[in-house]
């Protein structure tokens, strides 16, 4: 199951992280912003693309993103990629988000935790990161399309808050229609949030 897939396609995408002094200062600072949590929750770093590839690979049953729309998402796009990662350091799920310039909504853009770690809680924690930093940038809405047939997924973000808006047919590549949901930021959600937290 994906999310939009055309978009990521048509920005110019790169097959390879570059191993610039740049790229070596994020890995390190994704790596030290892990949560001391088990299985713990960090912002993705170039280093993580073999294993967001294998992710997609046992994740997802089409409409996968190849090796270099994530090098892209995880380098170039304005996206931001959460991921989590056990004890040993093997990826269990991720969630990206995608920016648009002068909007102040943003765009569940992928979303995937591996089929054996599924159940656990760590697709809420994702989804609820993911929201948590859209709030900190001061944005007003979440937007995402889910496969109508994906019920697990509709359920969770049901319960996350989204709603469904828009029906859209024919919508991925083997023709299934999708949902088009999406949950507007409440000010006094935030605060919510931050008592919560
Ligand atoms: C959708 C997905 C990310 C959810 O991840 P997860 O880690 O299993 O989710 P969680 O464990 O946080 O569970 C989420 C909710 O689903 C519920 N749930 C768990 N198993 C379920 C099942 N078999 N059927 C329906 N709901 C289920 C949980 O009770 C939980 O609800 P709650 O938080 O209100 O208690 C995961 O199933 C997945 O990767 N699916 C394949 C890729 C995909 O569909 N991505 C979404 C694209 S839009």
């Amino acid at each position: 199951m994906r999310l939009g897939l055309v978009c990521v396609e048509s920005l110019q995408p790169d097959d390879k992280p570059r191993n610039t002094p740049q790229n070596a200062r994020v890995n390190s600072v994704c790596r030290k912003m892990s949560s001391t949590v088990s299985p713990s929750l960090r912002p993705a770093c170039p280093d993580d693309l073999d294993a967001l590839c294998r992710l997609e690979l046992e994740s997802f049953e089409g409409d996968r993103f190849n090796r270099r729309q994530l090098t892209h998402l995880l380098t170039r796009a304005h996206a931001t990629t959460w991921v989590v990662e056990n004890k040993s350091g093997r990826l269990l799920g991720y969630g990206t988000l995608l920016f648009r310039r002068n909007s102040r909504s943003a765009r569940l853009y992928s979303f995937c935790v591996h089929p054996e770690a599924r159940g656990k809680g760590i697709g809420r924690r994702i989804a609820e990161r993911l929201e948590q930093e859209s709030r900190e940038r001061a944005l007003q809405k979440l937007i995402l399309e889910v496969r109508a047939d994906n019920r697990r997924a509709i359920g969770l973000y049901r319960r996350l808050g989204f709603l469904p808006r828009r029906w859209l047919d024919d919508y991925y590549s083997d023709g299934c229609a999708a949902w088009q949901m999406d949950k507007v930021l409440e000010p006094e959600d935030a605060v919510g949030l931050v008592v919560a937290g």
